[in-house]
Order: C-alpha cells, then structure tokens, then sequence
C-alpha cells in the first residue's frame, strides 16, 4: 500500500529503485504523502542510509520538484560555489569577480542568512541601491555583458528540500549524511550549475563539527555530482577560527574590497585561491591548480577582479563611485580596544564574537528580523599573529545608543593570547577533493 510501502522498504533497509523514489518526493510535494509518513521515511533513511546511486536519484527527484534555472544560453561553464557556512566568510564576494574575469561566467543564485551574520545577499544590500531581485532576462544579459550577476533567489527552487527541511528540523534527521547531500546538491542543480565546487568547513563555528565528518559529506557530495553529471570537487576548510577579520554585512564588504585590492588576509585568501582554482579547473579555464592561482594572482595584482566587482555593483544599481575609495561602513559609533599582553593569538573564538555580532543587529535570531548592515566586528590579528601590549585587537562598530565598552570586554575573552607561539594550527584548507 503506498506510500506505507515505500517507508517499510527503506524500514528493513532496502535499497530503493529510482522510481519509487521519484514517486515518493512527488507525492509528498503535491500532498499525496502526509508530513508524518515522510518523517518516518527521513528516520527510516536517517537509520538505515541509501546507496550513492539511491541519493543520487533522491537529488534529481528535490531539484525536479520545482523550477529548473537553465543557464544554456550562457557561453562557457557556469560554475556554482557552495559553503556549508562559516563566520567571516565573504568568500563569495571574492572568488565570484575574480572567477568571472578569467572567463567562467557567475551566474548565481543567492539567499539571505540566518544566523550570525547575513549572506551574501544581505552582505550585497549594505551597498546603497544595490537590487538584489532581478527577472531572468536581465539576470541573463548581465552574465553575458560582464561575466556576473548575483541575484536572490526568486524561482521556486527545490520545494521538496524547502519541506523536508522544515520536518527534519522538527524530528532530530537533519543530521543524516543522505538527507544532507541531496539537500544542497538538488538546490544547485536546479539554480543551473553545469559544475559546482563545494567548501565544506569542519569545527567548533561550522555545521560538521569534525574534519571526519566533513570528508565523509565531501566525498558523498562530489561522487553524487558524477553520477547526475553535474562535476564537483570539494574544499575542506577549518572553522577553528574565524577565516576573515570581518564579521557583520558592510564590514564584509570592505574585507572582499580590500582582497581583490591585493589587502586580503592569509587565511581568508588560502580559500579564495583553493575555490577560485577549482572553479576555473572545472570551467575549462585552467589546465591544473598552478596555473589557476597563478591566473588568479594575476586578477588580483592587475585590479582585474576588483573592476568586474565594480561593474558588478554598478549593472545592479549600487553605489559604486567609493570602491576603492573608501570603506563602505559609516556605524553609529566605533571602540578600539588594544591588548594588554605580549605574545601570540593562540585562539579565537568565531562562534563567540559571531553572537555577539548578531547581539549588535548583524544577522538574524529568526526569519523576520531585519539586519543592520553597518553594525560588526573588524579584527586586526588572525589566529597564529603575535600581539604586543598597546596594539588594536579589533573594532566594534555599532549603534550609537549600543554598550559597547561592555560588548568589547566580552569580545577580548574569546581571544586568547599566550605568552608562547601556538606549537600547531591546522592548515585552513586541508585537502581538496576531485
Ligand atoms: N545545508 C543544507 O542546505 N541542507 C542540509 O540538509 C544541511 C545543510
Ligand atoms: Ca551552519
């Protein structure tokens, strides 16, 4: 009896056809399945897993389940990047001008945050008159004019991912290795990637708490990517510590400004070099990694990158004429602690100053708040720097009614200086897989 049936097979384990799966995510999108015979079937799935081809057709199903963005038009290999979510990560803003100058066309598909900070869409709305909603067409044509467009997401992409998210959440199965990888493998299938690089970060800050974990992810991730004809290689990245030095959306726009103006720093830039390379590998436009960095190094050193950012901000109606200029951040008012010890930065504490960012009005609590763009944390030392007593630490920028000598105190405990240089950090980018 179905769809009874189709719970009780993946129940004793079996490996499920391609058709009972298409049929099941099809029923459930059309309310043919009730939300409680597909949560049992996610803690069916959660407990006895599914073979790769089984996730693979569980993708196609959730991307085939709405609208399927097609980026044909478009000349050359359009490449998506994905992050499993990080602090300080405006990667994007980075890797997208930088990409796009070496000839793989961005045409990206974006959402706003939930969390600490905002995403990348919320990062591009702290730019005055910047439009983030734009119809397919000119979407299109800007791709095609100057190699980028970043819009948020308007089709209605993958509404089956949208539904068993929300149940999963409510029914301890968001953490299931299947569940996850055709969760953001369907929804960059269905925004048009024709190839896709994936960062998948482990730590304290990240969604997998364990580099183990995040290889497992990584791995399942790039197989599911060959067998829907979709190639995917992954970055495993370390979220032990904040990747950039800004945390909160105008803030994050100055930091992807200064790193496309050759400023950027060492950790942040070791994932812009590690994505930008395989997304210029995969989009045909490099023959290995040595010659993707060296072409994006050279993007970097010629101003290449930063003028497609600026057209970039320009063709989507933003203030432009600052970039280069100025930063874009202008806060209510701004407190510059400075250490009070000798030594080094032995740790920082992302998932930390990440709360107290969003305390300020950096990121959202829950889907209806709104965001201040202004509002954040600067950081002058990466984990690993030495410190001496006297230096700046960090900036907080905030509201002008905002406590933020107090804000600052808790901020300076989640750094931690020790007297010793720290014997081992890990490397931000630990591996890549193809
Ligand atoms: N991110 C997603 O998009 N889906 C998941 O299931 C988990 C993380
Ligand atoms: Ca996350």
């Amino acid at each position: 009896m179905w769809p009874i049936d189709c719970i009780a097979h993946k129940r004793d384990g079996l490996v499920l056809p391609k058709e009972e799966i298409e049929r099941f995510i099809d029923d459930y999108v059309h309310g043919r399945v009730a939300d409680y015979q597909a949560a049992a079937w996610c803690m069916a799935v959660y407990l006895k897993g599914m073979t790769e081809e089984e996730i693979a057709d569980l993708t196609l199903a959730m991307a085939h389940s709405g609208d399927m963005v097609d980026l044909s038009p478009l000349a050359g290999i359009p490449v998506d990047k994905h992050s499993t979510g990080g602090i300080a990560d405006t990667t994007t803003l980075i890797v997208a001008p930088l990409v796009a100058a070496a000839g793989v066309p961005v045409a990206k598909m974006s959402g706003r945050g939930l969390g600490f900070t905002g995403g990348t869409i919320d990062k591009l709305e702290a730019i005055p008159g910047f439009r983030t909603t734009l119809t397919e067409d000119e979407f299109l044509h800007q791709v095609q004019n100057i190699g980028m467009a970043i819009m948020s997401q308007s089709a209605d992409i993958a509404p089956a991912d949208k539904l068993l998210y929300a149940l999963r959440d409510a029914t301890a199965t968001v953490e299931s290795l299947p569940l996850i990888a055709s969760s953001i493998m369907s929804k960059k299938i269905a925004a048009g990637a024709k190839a896709i690089v994936l960062d998948v970060k482990y730590g304290e800050g990240a969604f997998m708490k364990t580099k183990e974990d995040a290889r497992h992810l990584a791995h399942t991730m790039v197989r599911i990517g060959h067998l829907v004809g979709r190639p995917t290689h992954a970055v495993i990245s370390s979220m032990e510590a904040p990747l950039g030095t800004a945390i909160g959306n105008s803030l994050e726009v100055d930091e992807a400004i200064e790193a496309l103006s050759g400023k950027g720093g060492r950790r942040l830039m070791e994932v812009v070099l590690a994505i930008g390379s395989q997304m210029l590998i995969l989009g045909g436009k490099a023959k290995d990694d040595a010659d993707a960095r060296h072409q994006l190094q050279e993007l970097i050193d010629s101003r290449k990158g930063l003028a497609v950012f600026k057209a970039f901000v320009k063709a989507q109606g933003g203030s432009y004429t600052w970039i280069g200029k100025r930063p874009l951040t202008k806060a209510g008012q701004a407190y510059t602690p400075v250490c009070t010890d000798a030594g080094w930065i032995s740790a920082v504490d992302g998932r930390g100053l990440g709360e107290i960012a969003m305390s300020m009005g950096a990121g959202r609590a829950c889907k209806e708040d709104s965001i201040d763009p202004m509002v954040g944390i600067r950081l002058y030392k990466e984990l690993g720097d030495p410190v001496r007593p006297g230096e700046p630490l960090f900036t907080l920028y905030g509201k002008s009614d905002a406590d933020l000598p107090a804000l600052a105190q808790q901020a300076a405990d989640l750094i931690t200086v020790t007297p010793q240089e720290p014997e081992h950090i890990d490397p931000v980018v630990s591996e890549i897989i193809t």
